[in-house]
């Protein structure tokens, strides 16, 4: 009962005042009572209300939120860190968000099997509860190409959801050419289907493809089974001239990086975002002796040259060491915000097509040459 009326009290405010105005009255009154009466708006951490709690498909659902005067926007594609408090502990998950009007998000969650955060928030996570939340992070971003493919699978459809749909609101002579491939297990899997179908009326290129149907079994222009190299071809023959955004399981994202490498896509055109964490590969390449080696991060315009000390660092610690102002979160190759691209040269370690996770990655060549 209380809840509700606090929760009513902070719409009001939100909806009502200027996040600046909250945060100076909040800022000015913030005493031990009101923290405790009302911690969403007495606080200076970012939190959210959950307003809604929407069942997508089975086992996945999203949750509407609410964020209180903390926030800062965000750009289609990126995650924010969500703080959940299960069984007396802190537990700290990513999820990407998408972005709603009058300054809410959503985060979409499927219920991993035996997952602790996901099934806690499928379970206990309703309408009036507030979150902890991270500020929005990321680089999986729409970066102004002209013609782009988004091909994700499960789950992985929820950052390509939040581009595409902020795309779709350019007016049409702006927009970028988009074709959208999302590979599901079966029919009922598909997450966001009442979208695509939208999307497809509105002349968006879209295809379904469903992992459990075999080649024969399709018969549909738009729908196709599970997605190889043939499949990718036959659905988008002008591949080579798109950038492509990818997402998914981590069995999904290694094929489709396959696939596109013997379709000859240049994978440094082929963007990532990776939902779990690699398998931890190996650390500084054996024999590979740091001092003298050249590391460029063209997007700062910054060149560096590893001393004996360098030896063994990741790329995200040797530059940092060098003064180089690069961007991290997790530190362990979760997140994504360290990521760049490989231009030229080697790593070793946390990489996945030209994709590079610094924080987990060394370096393994003489010349490296990285960009955003
Ligand atoms: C940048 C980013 C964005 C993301 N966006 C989304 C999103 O939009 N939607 C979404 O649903 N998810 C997203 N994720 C994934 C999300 O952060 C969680 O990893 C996911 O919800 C699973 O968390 P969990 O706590 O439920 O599962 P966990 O408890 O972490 O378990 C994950 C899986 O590992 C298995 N497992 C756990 N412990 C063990 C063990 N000891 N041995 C063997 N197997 C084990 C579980 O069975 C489960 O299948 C994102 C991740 C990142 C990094
Ligand atoms: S992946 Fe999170 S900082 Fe590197």
């Amino acid at each position: 009962m209380l809840d509700r009326a606090l929760a009513r009290v902070n719409h009001w405010a939100l909806d009502t005042v200027a996040p600046h105005w909250v945060d100076y009255v909040v800022s000015n009154t913030m005493t031990d009572f009101n923290r405790w009466f009302n911690g969403f708006l007495w606080t200076y951490e970012l939190k959210a209300l959950v307003e809604q709690v929407i069942d997508e498909a089975p086992g996945v659902k999203t949750f509407v939120l609410r964020p209180n005067q903390h926030w800062r926007g965000f750009q289609p594609g990126q995650h924010v860190e969500v703080f959940l408090p299960i069984d007396g502990e802190t537990v700290r998950r990513y999820y990407s968000l998408s972005g709603l009007p009058n300054g809410r998000f959503s985060i979409t969650v499927k219920q991993a099997k035996t997952g602790k955060a996901s099934g806690w928030m499928h379970q206990h996570l309703r309408a009036g509860m507030s979150l902890k939340v991270g500020h929005p992070q990321g680089r999986f971003c729409h970066q102004g190409q002209a013609k782009l493919l988004f091909l994700c699978a499960g789950s992985g459809i929820t950052p390509c959801h939040s581009m595409v749909s902020a795309l779709l609101v350019q007016p049409e002579a702006e927009r970028p050419d988009i074709q959208l491939m999302a590979q599901f297990r079966k029919p009922s899997d598909v997450i966001f289907m009442q979208t695509l179908q939208q999307w497809a009326q509105d002349g968006l290129k879209v295809t379904t493809a469903l992992s459990s149907l075999s080649a024969d079994e399709v018969s549909l222009p738009d729908v196709s089974s599970r997605l190889d190299a043939r499949q990718l071809k036959m659905h988008c023959p002008d591949l080579l001239d798109r950038d492509i955004y990818l997402c998914g399981p981590t069995g999904f994202m290694n094929e489709m990086i396959a696939h596109l490498q013997a379709l000859d896509v240049d994978l440094s055109r082929v963007h990532t975002e990776r939902f779990v964490l690699a398998e931890p590969d190996g650390a500084s390449p054996e024999g590979f002796e740091a001092a003298g080696a050249e590391v460029f991060f063209q997007h700062l315009g910054a060149r560096i040259t590893l001393t004996a000390a360098d030896q063994g660092k990741t790329l995200l610690q040797v530059g940092l060491d060098h003064g180089v102002m690069l961007e991290s979160g997790c530190c362990q190759g979760m997140c994504g915000t360290c990521k760049l691209t490989v231009h030229e040269g080697q790593v070793s370690g946390n990489s996945l097509g030209k994709a590079v996770y610094l924080c987990t990655a060394y370096p393994a060549s003489r010349n490296l040459v990285l960009d955003a």
